[in-house]
């Protein structure tokens, strides 16, 4: 229970220099995969779902923004993403291939614990809409499935959380393998679905208030290298049809690490902020992780000083590109796999808080109440030690 997810293999972060964290491939799960897979990744890795990009003229219904000079942010989209402080992810349940399949579900008694009065009012909620949509180009999201995300949603806003909503995992269009329970699609609409999928979502929260949040996608990477600043300009362009001033998060490639900020080019927008996801020493917040190829081995400690300031360059990379760009800059993800020392998971924990916050970074720890979780489901209560070092005093 305590990590749900052993039986996924799941996109990583990196890379660390000399550690390109890759997904394992699922061998089992291709064994059973049906021919179109195994056609969809020819010329690519074994398991490897790659798609060609999808040509311009594909793409035209959906244009990019208009070019245009960076713009740097409206004062209130500062003042709304500083003032998210200290949040948390509501991972590994709308972002398995099914809620429930890595063993949690969006219940009351998750939601319950965040909100007005509670340990945090922010929110990140990471959604696997590309296997609840059909596989066409329209990629029609099913209702039950919409259903359930806006409940959540609106529950949460309900308890006075501010809410960031994405798109989490769609395989195809990093050009990763499938997770088991998942279909391919054709190669030719993979682009398209993703912008399809943000005209739904963008319709159906378009009147909810600033609370609401958009991150345009978790964690590009592979595929989406060359891809991806075209891509985000054309779904920022649809989420700004319906939601001219929400506040949309945008990160950077390479799983979005600090790095590969330079290669970020943001579209003209004044309600745009920037998000990035840290989880350096990755041999320490990673170690055993079985999503991980190849594993990590245990026992790492926490925090020397070359690991500091390996996880502190980040940071001031992180912190100097929004200034450099006037936009605001999200932490979104980081935290320390289970499987590492408890002692030294609280040592990592505290500091990377200090610093995020001498930093002036708002950050949202990876994640409620599963791997990596500050929160036991069965138990029924918080983690005391992680807890404290994000939470308390
Ligand atoms: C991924 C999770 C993963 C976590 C830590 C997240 O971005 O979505 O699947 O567990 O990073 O590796």
């Amino acid at each position: 229970m305590q990590n749900g997810r052993h039986l996924s293999l799941s996109a990583g972060h990196g890379p660390a220099p000399d550690l390109q964290r890759r997904r394992l491939l699922a061998l089992a799960g291709l064994a059973g995969a049906a021919p179109a897979l195994l056609s969809a990744c020819a010329g690519a890795s074994p398991g490897a779902t790659a798609a060609p990009p999808t040509p311009a003229s594909a793409l035209q219904a959906y244009p990019p923004m208009a070019p245009g000079a960076e713009s740097g942010a409206d004062a209130a989209v500062h003042r709304q993403i500083q003032a998210l402080g200290r949040g948390i992810n509501f991972g590994n349940i709308f972002d398995a291939p099914r809620e429930g399949d890595w063993g949690l579900r969006a219940d009351d008694s998750l939601i319950d614990l965040v909100g007005e009065g509670r340990f945090t009012r922010s929110v990140r909620l990471p959604v696997r809409w590309s296997n609840h949509a059909s596989t066409d180009a329209a990629a029609r999201i099913d209702e039950a499935f919409f259903a359930r995300v806006e409940r959540t949603v609106d529950r949460l806003l309900a308890r006075g959380a501010s809410v960031l909503l994405n798109i989490h995992h769609y395989r195809q269009l990093d050009g990763d393998p499938l997770d088991p329970g998942e279909t391919p699609v054709d190669p030719a609409v993979v682009d398209l679905r993703f912008l399809a999928l943000w005209v739904q979502i963008a319709e159906r929260f378009a009147n909810r208030g600033p609370a609401l949040m958009f991150e345009i996608y978790n964690e590009p990477h592979g595929r989406l290298e060359p891809l991806w600043n075209d891509l985000l300009s054309r779904a920022l362009r649809v989420i700004r049809r319906q939601n001219p001033t929400r506040v949309v998060v945008i990160g950077p490639t390479e799983w979005n690490s600090a790095r590969a900020l330079p290669r970020l080019v943001l579209p003209a927008d004044r309600f745009v902020s920037l998000t990035v996801h840290h989880y350096e020493p990755f041999r320490f917040t990673h170690q055993g992780a079985e999503w991980v190829s190849p594993r990590l081995p245990l026992g790492v400690d926490c925090c020397d000083a070359p690991q500091r300031a390996e996880a502190l360059a980040l940071l001031d990379q992180a912190a100097a590109d929004g200034r450099r760009r006037n936009h605001p800059v999200l932490v979104g993800e980081f935290g320390a796999y289970s499987k590492a020392p408890l002692e030294a998971r609280v040592r990592y924990l505290r500091f990377m808080r200090d610093a995020m916050e001498a930093r002036g970074l708002p950050w949202m720890a990876w994640e409620l109440a599963s791997g990596f979780g500050i929160y036991d489901p069965v138990a029924g209560r918080m983690r005391p030690e992680l807890f404290d070092a994000l939470f308390g005093a």
